[in-house]
């Protein structure tokens, strides 16, 4: 199977010893205690899940400048995104250990353990610089920048343990999934070769096409549809929701055992290319092969063309830097003249208007009036999920 990023074997936060944790938690109880933001927080999700092997806990400043610059740390590993945990008030003076509290899930419960090794104050010039390099812009209606600018401006490092996966365990029992589960099944089911599907919409035609061809085309031996669990912009569907839509279509269109269906628990970036390296990543430690990147991985709005989430992989990661591999995909869409779902590149003597496209925007309108959507752009069964969502909203 292929190596994790970083190092030979995948080395989770989350402690898994039931009697480890228990004490861990009765010591965290006298601890001091500090309630951490949704995005350091699902971090820790991550951290604990292995997702983000080889890190050991929360980056310091220097670390966290570096890897926004030029996408390593100072110590040399290749990292797209600044893993920190910034926060307004900062930890008491002294403090060496700290109890990390959970802001999604009820009574703040304790998701991590977190020695201290610096509380740093991020300046405002530093903090745009990162949002600059992550970002590509410092708009603050950019729902990723919005998210990293509002948590505070002390960055408090160091090694954590996680004693929780947070909501997205009992949210989602048979979807949430961290990667050394993931890797386990694989390994269960015998498969070598694996592309992943990252996605935070529920799945239309040409996303279900786009992992047909990967699938083909790779020769793999699976797909782990590897949907994110966590928070969104509003207006995004629901992951229930999605789940659902999801499971109706792999179960009515894949061939049985060819499909795995999972999640993971963290807040989408939407910061397009960098947030696109950082799902290769953890892809590559959920023992994946290959990764789907189509049009306007991880994008929002118009801020990202729509291929930088690839042109990132040639211009920017250094070569050997990741053993996954990228499956550029091309506009994909129903073609009328060809009556089947094809990418816009194995087409070129096709118009515009040779292809059914639906805006995101077209599609919630058409199931919000209750108007069905062109089978051709979605599955009826899938399609009936979301309508139904979409019925239940206030109008
Ligand atoms: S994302 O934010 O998680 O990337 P989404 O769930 O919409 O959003 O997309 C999942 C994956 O499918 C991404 O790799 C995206 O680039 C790709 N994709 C979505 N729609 C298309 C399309 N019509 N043509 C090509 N690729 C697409």
């Amino acid at each position: 199977m292929i190596k994790p990023h970083g190092s030979n074997q995948l080395t989770p936060l989350y402690v898994q010893d039931d009697a480890r944790r228990a004490q861990l938690l009765k010591d965290a109880e006298g601890l001091p205690s500090l309630l951490v933001s949704s995005a350091a927080a699902a971090n820790a999700v991550m951290m604990g899940g292995g997702y983000f092997n080889p890190l050991t806990g929360y980056m310091d400043l220097a670390d966290a400048l570096s890897v926004a610059e030029n996408m390593h740390t100072t110590k040399g590993l290749f990292w797209p995104v600044p893993i920190v945990n910034m926060v307004k008030s900062p930890p008491p003076a002294g403090a060496k250990r700290i109890a990390l509290r959970d802001p999604n899930v009820e009574g703040n419960p304790v998701i991590a353990i977190q020695d201290v090794e610096k509380a740093e104050a991020v300046s405002e010039d530093q903090l745009g610089h990162m949002v600059e390099k992550i970002f590509r812009t410092q708009d603050p209606k950019h729902p990723g920048v919005a998210a990293f600018t509002s948590v505070g401006r002390t960055l408090v490092s160091g090694p954590i343990v996680v004693l929780s996966h947070s909501y997205f365990a009992t949210d989602f029992p048979s979807t949430y999934r961290t990667a050394y589960q993931i890797r386990a099944e694989m390994e269960k089911l015998g498969w070598q070769k694996v592309v992943a599907f990252q996605t935070r919409n529920p799945m239309h035609r040409a996303h279900e096409e786009l992992c047909r061809m990967a699938h083909k085309d790779v020769g793999a031996d699976g797909i782990l549809i590897h949907m994110l669990l966590g928070k969104l912009k509003p207006g995004d569907i629901p992951a229930d929701v999605r789940d659902a839509a999801i499971r109706t279509m792999v179960d009515l269109y894949f061939p049985k055992g060819t499909v795995l269906i999972t999640g993971y628990g963290f807040d989408m970036l939407y910061a397009g290319p960098r947030e696109a390296v950082l799902h290769a990543v953890f892809r590559q430690n959920t023992g994946c092969t290959h990764l789907i990147v189509g049009r306007d991985h991880a994008g929002v709005g118009s801020y990202y063309g729509p291929f930088d989430a690839q042109a990132i992989f040639d211009r920017e990661v250094p070569k050997g830097a990741l053993a996954i591999q990228i499956y550029k995909a091309d506009n994909t869409a129903w073609s009328k003249k060809l009556g089947r779902v094809v990418m816009m590149r194995d087409a070129p003597d096709h118009k515009p208007e040779d292809f059914i496209n639906l805006s995101g925007t077209k599609v919630r309108e058409m199931l919000s009036k209750g108007e069905d959507l062109p089978p051709e752009f979605s599955r009826p069964e899938c399609a009936k999920i979301l309508m139904k969502y979409y019925q239940s909203l206030p109008q």
